[in-house]
């Protein structure tokens, strides 16, 4: 038997699956791993964070050593604005892609940093498109970054980045990338697609626990962005000088979860790093698509939008059906889920991310068909309004 096809442990202790965007399931090793202590100085653990960053870049497909890994304290969103802080320039201007509440993050961490920003806003779930993005670029050629979601985890979709990068590099323009929840599952080869700098965090596609994200970027941007943070603890360039100094985190590092996180690393690496990853979880969201699809419900996305993931399901229309009912008596059969984002209609959001595969969806689903039953739902369907909406979606 290969790690590929090795079962998954259960959660320990009877703990409920979280079928959320992270924090997620966590495999037994990656929770074990905690059970030290550890030295932020001692050459251990520096050897720990050395292994992490290299594993990190190596799932970049970079080639030719032009990037750099940086973890940094916080949750994701102190990445994010880590990297817009410390690579957009006071003079310069950011054009926001945005079609979810993480798209408006940005656009908000913008205004906080003072740096000038527009914003394409695409609503709750649309995609930002390149065309879009060429006549936006053409007709403000005072803008110098493009800033886009991969996969938008407020409603799951999952951005046409490589269409986004084009237009942005045939522009002259430069591309930063929140990668949060599709990194390590989903590909973002850096020959494929270009970008000067990306996010992601510790507790999403590799399985650790929350506590730190990590910025690569391309040591050119990483060069230059030298006295440019608005933050100290913040800022990209001093904790990257820092840490190829001394290999060393310029604060005290959260040193349990990155030695969680090497473990998940290294459980990554073994289940076929990115294809492999990217596989179980496609495989997942297939499982529970079908599932749910065949119980009556409707995804919010056509397929070809649909992210391995995260998928947003439209609450039915039957008047029994209540989300708050439904999400406890999911979690009374071990599934914790997830409201929806939406503005327009009601939903919820099913995750497909963390220690789970087929068998875990196929209980996932037949939960659910009990939950309908217990309910009184006769009928999954959503109100025709939300098909509404999904029809402005193109196949
Ligand atoms: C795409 C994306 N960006 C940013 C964030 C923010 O991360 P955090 O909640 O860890 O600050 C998330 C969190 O789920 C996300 O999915």
């Amino acid at each position: 038997m290969t790690n590929v096809d090795k079962p998954l442990e259960a959660p320990l202790m009877g703990e409920p699956y979280l079928l959320t965007p992270g924090p997620l399931t966590t495999s037994a090793a990656v929770k074990r791993a905690m059970l030290k202590d550890w030295g932020s100085w001692d050459e251990d653990f520096r050897a720990l964070t050395r292994e992490m960053r290299a594993s990190l870049l190596a799932l970049t497909g970079d080639r030719d050593d032009q990037l750099d890994c940086v973890p940094m304290q916080g949750s994701g969103s102190f990445s994010v604005e880590a990297m817009l802080g410390s690579f957009v320039p006071l003079e310069g201007k950011v054009l926001v892609l945005s079609n979810g509440a993480y798209g408006q993050r940005i656009a908000q961490t913008l205004g906080y940093l003072k740096r000038k920003y527009t914003v394409i806003d695409k609503g709750d779930y649309m995609p930002p498109r390149g065309g879009e993005v060429t006549e936006a670029l053409l007709n403000d050629p005072s803008i110098t970054h493009v800033v886009v979601v991969h996969c938008e985890t407020s409603s799951g979709i999952l951005n046409p980045i490589k269409e986004i990068s084009d237009a942005v590099y045939a522009q002259g323009r430069k591309l930063l990338v929140d990668s949060m929840s599709a990194f390590g599952a989903v590909p973002l080869d850096v020959n494929e697609v270009r970008y000067e700098a990306m996010v992601s965090s510790a507790n999403k596609c590799i399985e650790g626990v929350p506590g730190f994200g990590f910025i690569i970027a391309r040591k050119q941007e990483l060069e230059a962005a030298k006295g440019r943070s608005h933050s100290l603890s913040l800022d990209v360039h001093a904790q990257w000088s820092h840490m190829n100094k001394t290999g060393q985190w310029r604060f005290t590092p959260p040193t349990h979860v990155v030695v969680a996180f090497v473990e998940a690393l290294r459980a990554h690496q073994a289940e076929g790093g990115v294809a492999g990853r990217g596989a179980r979880y496609t495989r997942n969201r297939d499982v529970v698509v079908e599932g749910m699809r065949d119980l009556g419900f409707e995804t919010l996305l056509k397929d070809r939008w649909l992210s391995p993931i995260i998928v947003t399901f439209f609450c039915p229309e039957d008047p029994k059906f209540s989300f708050d009912t439904f999400y406890n008596l999911m979690k009374a059969k071990g599934f914790i889920i997830y409201p929806g984002k939406l503005t327009v209609v009601a939903s919820f959001r099913i995750g497909c991310i963390g220690q789970m595969d087929e068998p875990v969806m196929l209980k996932v689903v037949q939960a659910a068909k009990e939950t309908l039953f217990e309910m009184g739902v006769k009928d999954a369907t959503p109100p025709a309004l939300a098909l509404k909406e999904r029809a402005k979606l193109a196949a």
